[in-house]
């Protein structure tokens, strides 16, 4: 028997929609939010702005592992900083945080809009498939659907997440409601804050490779994700 879907059904299918055919300017929400937030494009997807390095030093916990295998930087100094926080956006002109991880844990806290997250637990195999468990959820502010406000991803976890239509509360259809200003539900993006402990450095970061996403996932799962591997 195959395993059955990992994402809630359809909700790829807007930020799918946009990658394929991106809009050619952000609304005023979204151009206003990237100025007074001084965003920046990351390179997972998304826009982003540290707003946090703790001064404290801390001893690097990961300073004698074996390096990432495709590491964004090489460092193995003794210290981190104790904590970084960014704010971190996703907005219809890149909807999309491609699969990576942290070696630091992380606290995600949404301020605005609506998202999937995936998270892939490379620690862990399924007893029967001895394929890695994927797990997803929606990140919003509808608490009695089940949506989260604040969320954990441990450690040496992979991590995607895109954008859904923010107002339609029907995920099986791109919104087509208006807000305020005129734009789609999702056109203020999805807003969160992240902090991580210890602090970032991009030696402790590292993008999913095709490999490894093979090996790890079951090919039904793989077909339905491969979207969220960073090219
Ligand atoms: N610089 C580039 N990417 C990041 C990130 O994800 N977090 C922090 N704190 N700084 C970064």
């Amino acid at each position: 028997s195959s395993p059955s879907p990992v994402l809630p059904a359809n909700t790829s299918l807007y930020a799918r929609q946009l990658l394929s055919n991106p809009p050619a300017s952000h609304s005023a929400a979204i151009e206003s939010a990237i100025s007074k937030l001084q965003l920046l494009a990351h390179i997972e997807g998304g826009y982003f702005a540290e707003t946090d390095r703790d001064a404290l030093l801390v001893p690097n916990p990961f300073q004698h592992l074996p390096a990432l295998a495709n590491p964004t930087a090489t460092d193995d100094s003794p210290t981190r900083h104790a904590s970084t926080t960014i704010f971190y956006l996703l907005a219809p002109r890149s909807p999309v945080g491609y699969f990576h991880r942290n070696r630091g844990r992380t606290v995600h806290t949404l301020h605005r809009g609506r998202g999937v997250y995936v998270l892939l637990h490379m620690d862990r195999r399924d007893a029967r498939t001895g394929k890695v468990p994927v797990e997803t959820f929606v990140v919003g502010h509808d608490l009695d659907k089940g949506e989260k406000l604040q969320w954990i991803v441990e450690g040496g976890k992979f991590k995607a997440s895109f954008l859904i239509p923010d107002s339609d509360s029907d995920t099986n259809t791109p919104a087509t409601d208006t807000d305020v200003d005129g734009q789609p539900g999702s056109a203020a993006g999805l807003l969160i804050s992240e902090t991580v402990v210890p602090g970032f450095e991009y030696a402790d970061h590292d993008f999913l490779t095709a490999e490894t996403m093979r090996d790890a996932l079951d090919p039904a799962q793989l077909h339905e994700l491969k979207w969220l591997l960073k090219r």
